[in-house]
């Protein structure tokens, strides 16, 4: 049964599974951060070792400012209410994305959780917050071109070049998920999941259980992962 070294999860359908309770949509968010900690859990036990969850997005912006101030608070919610527990498990924190353009409060709460968190040897939970992977893939060519400038030509390969990338030493996606019924990769991690596989559960992102997650990686367990090739048992 194929392994899944890295799951990235899409976190959508919060402002639905809230509006069909009759709640404002930040309540949703709330239940999503808590939903956090549960399929950080239950990812680490099932075996998962990066866990890259899609918090917020460089197109988010473009929500109401009410919302963004929300959602630019639940990093704290989270660490203040999980990080022991995190800790505990031996969690190790990370985020991508840009990190400069977040309230200085949120970035400061997200690099605290990473430098206590930076000798855990756990389950790698990443944190993709005002990410977006197009911007991602454009500063990582600045960056290598600053390099080519400074003098430090080398011959660059796919490997050398993930590596200017935010996700850096994170090896690539196995597995996709998205919540919520829509069927869309919404500028996420394009370099790296160039042969993941892909799921799309209708369930939102606050009705994702532990039960849900353990349904999906079965069912990645049985997909038959080719990358370009031919399968051995086809190859007679
Ligand atoms: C998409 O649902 C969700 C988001 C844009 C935010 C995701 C954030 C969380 C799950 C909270 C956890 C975050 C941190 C930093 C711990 P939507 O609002 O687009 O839902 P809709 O499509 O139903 O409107």
């Amino acid at each position: 049964m194929g392994e899944c070294r890295h799951l990235a999860i899409i976190m959508d359908g919060n402002g639905r599974w809230a509006k069909a309770q009759g709640k404002p949509r930040t309540m949703g968010h709330l239940a999503g951060a808590d939903n956090v900690r549960n399929i950080a859990i239950a990812a680490n036990e099932a075996g998962v070792k990066y866990l890259t969850l899609y918090a917020f997005s460089t197109e988010n912006w473009k929500r109401s400012e009410e919302e963004v101030g929300y959602l630019m608070k639940l990093p704290a919610y989270l660490f203040q209410k999980y990080m022991k527990e995190f800790m505990e498990r031996g969690f190790r924190i990370r985020t991508i994305g840009e990190l400069s353009r977040l309230p200085a409060a949120t970035a400061k709460v997200l690099t605290d959780a990473a430098e206590e968190s930076k000798n855990n040897t756990g389950l790698n939970l990443i944190i993709a917050i005002n990410y977006g992977s197009r911007r991602e893939i454009l500063l990582a060519a600045k960056h290598y071109a600053q390099d080519v400038l400074a003098g430090r030509p080398e011959d660059l390969d796919e490997e050398g070049f993930s590596r200017y990338l935010m996700t850096e030493d994170i090896p690539d996606v196995d597995f996709l998920v998205r919540t919520s019924g829509e069927q869309r990769i919404s500028n996420y991690l394009l370099w790296q999941i160039a042969y993941a596989e892909l799921m799309f559960v209708p369930e939102s992102w606050p009705e994702f259980t532990p039960e849900v997650l353990n349904r999906c990686l079965q069912a990645f367990g049985k997909r038959d992962r080719r990358y370009g090739g031919v399968h051995e048992s086809a190859e007679s």
